[in-house]
């Protein structure tokens, strides 16, 4: 089968690889018909993480079940599933309290609780930017669709539920958004436009994003989100002005360790000071964007052991909350399946692009550099 491989830093090809298969009875194998590309791929894409050379990308799938193991009773041949990013076996306690990011059995590397396709440290599964994928424990983690998933407008709006959106949902949640909040969104990715989204749903009275990229400040402002420039205005002084000199009840981290200033200087503490700065007493912090145990390729001397120069200070001062982490995918899946089924939620809006995989290099390119206009990446390795 044809798939996309990580060569070394900024270098991928679509090559041939000896097809995904069943391996285990409770297997499933899935035929890809659309597959994202995601800010964490791109953490690897840059050589920013160990992730071997010669290994396929792909966490954000979703395609038709083409074979089952033996050990498969719900999942048929023909259904069309949306496979969270996160691979759970669905039997160990983390997974049984709804914790599917942090599966005790599906990784296999010592001291590392969590499992994903195509991902640096998360076990040894192949992605799925590929003709086929080989989903574990399919009766576990397949959602299946409904019908209209054969559409492919809509299906650009079920295959955000591999992961951004759940992951925009799951900021929202760890920073404990609630009907009529105040919220600011630091990063306006995908990620962080489907954060403010989420909390939009949420009926939050009035989300902020900040962001220096006028294309993703506009998406934002489509949905009503008052977009922040912060290579024009300091965004700390500018949240404090909506928000009568109090801050944001929550704030939502979705850029992560690689934060840099609008010039392009990496500081992995930026945003997590500017949120505790932007966010008021006693409010809650939620932090999705992604933070690595040990960064070699930091240019900033501590993150290379992983730490940074937080404000706990101000952060303890005022009584604020914080909570992190991979998203559960499966903990919010079915439902937000069923926002776009019944016309409620329309997470699509962000799709820039849909290419072939073919395609998926100069794909990789323009999202690595942010390029105008490349929002959302979707290939489509089948039909
Ligand atoms: N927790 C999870 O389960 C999960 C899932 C998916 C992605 N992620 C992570 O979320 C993060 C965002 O993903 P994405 O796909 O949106 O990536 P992205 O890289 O496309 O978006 C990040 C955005 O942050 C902006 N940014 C950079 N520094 C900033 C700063 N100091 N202030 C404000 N904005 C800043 C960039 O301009 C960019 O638009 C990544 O770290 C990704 O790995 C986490
Ligand atoms: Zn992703
Ligand atoms: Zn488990």
């Amino acid at each position: 089968m044809k798939a996309v491989v990580y060569n070394g830093p900024r270098d991928v090809s679509v090559k041939e690889v000896p097809d995904a298969k069943i391996e285990r009875p409770t297997d499933v194998l899935v035929r890809i018909t659309s597959t994202n590309i995601c800010g964490s791929d791109l953490h690897m894409y840059e050589g920013r993480t160990d992730f071997e050379k010669g290994r396929i990308f792909g966490h954000e799938n979703l395609g038709e079940v083409v074979e089952i193991g033996s050990a498969v009773d719900r999942i048929k041949v023909g259904d069309m599933v949306c496979l969270p990013f996160n691979i759970g076996c669905g039997f160990c306690r983390n997974c049984e309290a709804g914790l599917t990011a942090f599966c005790l059995t599906t990784n296999p590397t010592p001291g590392v609780d969590g499992a994903a396709y195509g991902f640096a440290d998360m076990g040894p599964y192949q992605g799925g930017q590929a003709e086929y994928l080989r989903v574990p424990y399919g009766d576990f983690n397949c959602l299946r669709l409904p019908d209209d998933a054969r559409d492919p407008q809509k299906q650009l709006d079920y295959v955000m539920v591999a992961d951004i959106f759940p992951t925009g949902w799951h900021a929202t949640e760890l920073a404990g958004v609630k009907a009529g909040d105040w919220v600011v969104v630091y990063g306006a990715g995908p990620v962080g436009l489907m954060a403010a989204y989420s909390a939009t749903l949420k009926d939050a009275s009035k989300v902020m994003i900040v962001d220096r990229h006028p294309d993703r400040l506009k998406l934002a402002e489509q949905i009503g989100v008052i977009p922040i420039d912060d290579s024009k205005v300091n965004p700390v002084e500018e949240v404090l002005k909506f928000t009568n000199g109090k801050g944001a009840d929550k704030g939502c981290e979705c850029v992560g360790y690689q934060a840099h200033d609008p010039q392009g200087h990496e500081h992995p503490n930026m945003t997590m000071n500017n949120l505790v700065k932007s966010v008021r007493f006693t409010g809650g912090i939620g932090v999705v964007g992604v933070y690595i145990p040990q960064d070699p390729g930091s240019p900033d001397q501590m993150y290379k052991q992983g730490k940074i120069s937080f404000d706990m200070g101000l952060f303890w001062f005022k009584g604020q909350h914080i909570a992190t982490g991979q998203a559960n995918v499966k903990a919010y899946n079915r439902h937000l399946r069923d926002l776009i089924h019944a016309g409620k939620a329309h997470p699509s809006w962000i799709v820039s692009h849909n290419l072939s995989l073919d395609e998926a290099p100069e794909g990789y390119q323009h999202f690595d550099t942010r390029d105008n206009g490349w929002t959302k990446v979707v290939l489509h390795p089948t039909h």
